[in-house]
């Protein structure tokens, strides 16, 4: 088999780089590991910042996302029990769409059906060759027989514990890391959110998260302890600690239904530098982590995927590969900024369990500051909408 770009991954960045390159003509295969059920029933991020949905437009596939997407004009931040609205069309006259992952992935999959695009399921031990210079390859294995596709780029889109990150040689990348001292517990629920804004909660006893997928389901998360385990967190245990953190308003207008999904995540911030090694082009998780604070992981690979696909255009269409060489430089600058706002997300609203009483009242102050200085929270709304692609 040949193509021109063969795309490691069927996540949100793999399939709407695929989406985007089909659209002008560019031929892709997309490699995924994992059957598309598997890829569906994966929950994960919520909020998409309005470049990103800008992208999926490009892409065809932003109709049910505009149709079914709730637009939040701000966030609340709950303090002492006490919330405190921070109104991004007034700061900054921008919003975010809250609308899943999952329905994001739905989408660009149904889209690269209607588009006759090529997506290999459950391929297994998949490796680049070449990549350095030259033609690549990308092989592997599908029903047991070895199957291999000559390709001009490979993109790596096959997320944090993919292939594509670990073809390039160890000396070539300049890793860096911060994991914190706790996780997310998260569950989905078929009930109404408890307010019509997500509430991002600052506690004492840790840092809550409503959020919602729709206006009869909502995404609940609590800070839990590294070494927790879902099956310590039975629903009863999970909304009474849910209870305690927010303020009495959203506490009595929280149910009580039978989670749907439950799962534990750790947090992490991570960048490999630079995100090209020849022909093989990182975006997304491939590349970089952030912790789910500032809900960017999702909007940081539509970013990647933007940059790329400008450049892979640039090549096709005008033979010049000014874009592609430019690609790693250009996606790190914006990906360090959300790695700042993430990590600075995180650290405001957390209770880290080795803090000092100084670090404990220079949080309190941040957050004081925060709430009650206009400056300040458009600062927070700039980032929370998303910074511009160009
Ligand atoms: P992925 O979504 O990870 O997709 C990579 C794909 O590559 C996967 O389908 C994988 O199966 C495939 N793959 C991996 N290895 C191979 C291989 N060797 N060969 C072929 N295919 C391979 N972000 C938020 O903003 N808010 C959240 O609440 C949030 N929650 C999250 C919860 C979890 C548990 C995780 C892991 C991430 C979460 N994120 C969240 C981050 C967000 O989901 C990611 O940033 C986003 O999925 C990145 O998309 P991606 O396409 O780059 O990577
Ligand atoms: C969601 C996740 C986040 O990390 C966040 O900051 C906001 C919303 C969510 O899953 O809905």
């Amino acid at each position: 088999m040949r193509t021109q770009v063969a795309i490691i991954g069927a996540g949100p960045s793999g399939l709407l780089l695929g989406q985007l390159l089909s659209k002008h003509g560019i031929a892709n295969i997309v490699l995924e590991q994992r059957s598309a059920d598997y890829v569906l029933s994966r929950i994960r991020a919520g909020v998409i910042e309005q470049g990103a949905a800008e992208l999926l437009d490009e892409a065809g596939v932003g109709n049910r996302m505009h149709r079914d997407g709730l637009t939040h004009d701000g966030i609340e931040i709950s303090l002492g029990g006490q919330r405190h609205r921070i109104d991004f069309q007034a700061l900054v006259g921008k919003s975010v769409i809250v609308y899943g992952q999952t329905e994001i992935t739905r989408d660009l999959m149904d889209g690269r059906l209607a588009a006759g695009g090529q997506t290999l399921y459950e391929t297994a031990d998949v490796s680049l060759h070449q990549i350095e210079h030259g033609r690549a390859s990308v092989r592997y294995r599908s029903g047991g027989v070895e199957q291999e596709i000559e390709c001009d780029f490979v993109a790596g889109c096959d997320g944090f514990h993919g292939v594509s990150r670990k073809s390039i040689p160890e000396h070539v990348l300049k890793f860096y890391e911060r994991v914190y001292p706790f996780g997310w517990l998260g569950i989905l629920v078929d009930q109404p959110p408890v307010s019509a804004e997500l509430i991002y909660a600052s506690h004492e006893r840790g840092f809550a998260l409503c959020s919602m997928r729709s206006r009869t389901r909502s995404r609940l998360y609590l800070q839990c302890r590294l070494d927790d385990h879902i099956e310590d967190w039975p629903d009863g245990r999970f909304y009474e600690e849910l209870r305690r953190r927010l303020d009495d308003n959203a506490a009595s207008a929280l149910g009580r239904g039978a989670s749907i999904e439950k799962s534990i995540a750790p947090l992490r911030s991570f960048v490999a530098e630079p995100m090209r090694y020849g022909n093989l082009f990182l975006a997304g998780d491939a590349a970089h982590i952030v912790p789910p604070t500032g809900a960017k992981g999702l909007n940081l690979a539509a970013s990647d995927v933007y940059y790329l696909w400008q450049a892979l255009m640039e090549y096709y269409r005008e033979q010049s590969t000014a874009g592609l060489d430019a690609y790693s430089a250009r996606a790190l600058q914006r990906v360090w900024k959300a790695e700042r706002f993430s990590w600075w997300m995180t650290s405001i609203l957390h209770c880290f369990p080795e803090s000092s009483g100084f670090d404990q009242k220079m949080q309190r102050a941040e957050l004081e500051y925060l709430l009650s200085s206009r400056a300040a929270m458009t600062a927070l709304a700039e980032n929370y909408v998303g910074l511009p692609y160009k």
